[in-house]
């Protein structure tokens, strides 16, 4: 399948019949000759790859990085795609001048996707604090210099930057302090230009549904050019994250870092930046939906597993009819869903916390930060009384499917918040699991993982009640 698309790439604007699944990587290496973007691991792991797609909101471009060999360029139509050529047109900047000042660099592979990754967070930074400029660093991989050399030069800009007076115009600041070149100020104008001219693509009638392609194009990476793809982003409405009445939608094409910087989610939901955070790396975040989490149905996918706790339903839209299932039922068995070959998931919806309620979220992996987790778990509940009058749990790694843990529910439900009723419902819910041993660690393992990861929502949450003195 071919589609006429329209972008611009640095300060070009582009139009003509592209195959939407190719990734972008191969279209700025192979068809552009822009080897700048490196190809290190194609999964979405070092970060070598990184661009930086800018979306036109209003009268601003919202610059995201993203790892280009996980990119299909259907989605890029009527977008800004930036590689290291895009950031270089005037010499070299002034994060690429620390870098070599600071020891940041050795062979140089691994810096392209640094520079667009730092870039990323100068274009969408609060405020500009070296801790959380590392976040948009955690998905760039260096084998060579170590990071502190990188971590001291993104420090070196920040500095300098802080000494200056606060600006009203961003761009024209960062172009002004020689970190991004001058065309930035009519990228906002030009994308406006190409939406007007853009014709819609229509991708109907092809199979298989892509939303942010991180699993997807690492799972089938070799393959999927040659496919017929489906763009959720074509088929599903853009009212990412509302409140309805008692409920809040979220929409499948949401992805983690619409919730991580949602504020109805942040608000309603203490520390849910936290979670958030555990999950891949800035790159992966920007793209991965939570449609895709639910629907690839992984064990231990983390956002699965968190709204498996909040008893979301999902909203399925087919050909014919639209119909409503409940999380804990869509999974049948090994990646085996209730869902119908012409149904897509289009919205997930959980009733708004009410009253005195708590959530907790944990997870397991070999690293803290951009890994799988072994075994995650997430708990809500309600009080009433010193009672739990509403419990959800869910746990991943345990079984073939994320769990919910309804004997564990069962068991708290209507007690008194007490370590005699917590220790009953946990040794209820390690009967109700049944881990495999895998490359993550043995059944016993991880059963031993997902007690301790219960025993600390509840530390957590009820210090007064449970303490690691008590538990172990
Ligand atoms: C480096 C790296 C780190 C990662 N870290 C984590 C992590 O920490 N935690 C975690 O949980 N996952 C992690 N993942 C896995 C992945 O990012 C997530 O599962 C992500 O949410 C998948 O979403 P997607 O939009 O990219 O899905 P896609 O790859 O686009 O799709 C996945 C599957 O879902 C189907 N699908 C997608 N949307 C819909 C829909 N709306 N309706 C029906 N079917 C649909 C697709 O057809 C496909 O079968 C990581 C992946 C990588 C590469
Ligand atoms: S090539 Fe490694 S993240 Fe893309
Ligand atoms: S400088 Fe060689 S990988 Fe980073």
């Amino acid at each position: 399948m071919k589609a006429q698309l329209k972008f611009i790439c640095n300060k070009e604007i582009i139009s003509g019949e592209f195959n939407p699944a190719m990734t972008v990587l191969d279209f700025l290496r192979n068809m552009k000759e822009l080897k700048g973007t490196k190809e290190g691991c194609r999964e979405g792991d070092c970060g070598a790859c990184t661009v930086l797609v800018g979306e036109l909101s209003g009268n601003y471009v919202n610059y995201k990085n993203i790892n280009s060999c996980l990119l299909p360029m259907g989605d890029i139509d009527g977008k800004h795609v930036i590689s290291i050529e895009g950031l270089n047109v005037d010499g070299v900047n002034l994060f690429q001048q620390f870098l070599v000042d600071e020891g940041g660099t050795q062979c140089g592979f691994c810096t392209p996707g640094f520079v667009v990754s730092f870039t990323s967070y100068l274009l969408t930074a609060e405020t500009f604090e070296t801790e959380k400029a590392v976040d948009y660093l955690t998905g760039n991989l260096c084998r060579c210099t170590g990071h502190p050399g990188i971590i001291r030069a993104a420090n070196e800009v920040l500095k300098i930057l802080n000494k200056k007076e606060i600006f009203t115009d961003r761009i024209a600041f960062l172009i002004e302090n020689k970190l991004i070149p001058e065309y930035f100020k009519v990228a906002a104008a030009k994308l406006k230009q190409i939406q007007k001219q853009r014709i819609p693509v229509n991708y109907e009638g092809t199979k298989l549904i892509v939303s942010g392609g991180t699993d997807l194009y690492v799972q089938q990476g070799d393959v999927i050019a040659g496919k017929d793809i489906n763009l959720i982003s074509e088929l599903i409405s853009t009212d990412i994250i509302k409140i309805q009445n008692d409920e809040c939608i979220v929409s499948a094409s949401a992805t983690v870092a619409d919730l991580e910087t949602s504020s109805i989610f942040n608000n309603m939901f203490k520390g849910f930046k936290d979670t958030a955070l555990l999950f891949g790396s800035k790159q992966i975040r920007n793209r991965a939906t939570i449609g895709g989490n639910i629907n690839n149905a992984s064990p231990i996918g983390d956002m699965t597993s968190f709204f498996l706790s909040l008893n979301a339903k999902l909203i399925l839209s087919g050909k014919s009819q639209t119909r409503e299932v409940f999380l804990k039922d869509y999974y049948k068995g090994y990646k085996r869903l209730d869902r119908q070959p012409d149904e897509i998931v289009s919205r997930i919806i959980f009733k708004i916390p009410s009253g005195d309620f708590k959530y907790s979220f944990e997870k397991v992996c070999r690293r803290k930060y951009l890994d799988i987790a072994s075994v995650n778990t997430s708990f809500y509940c309600e009080i009433t009384d010193n009672k739990f009058s509403v419990v959800h749990i869910s746990a991943g790694g345990v079984g073939p499917t994320p769990a919910y843990l309804s004997m564990m529910a069962a068991s708290l439900s209507g007690k008194e918040i007490n370590y005699e009723n917590i220790k009953q419902g946990i040794d209820t819910a390690l009967t109700e699991i049944s881990p495999i041993g895998d490359v993550r660690g043995s059944a016993d393992y991880k059963k031993l993982l997902l007690r301790n990861l219960l025993y600390a929502h509840f530390m957590k949450l009820f210090p007064e009640v449970i303490t690691e003195e008590v538990v172990l």
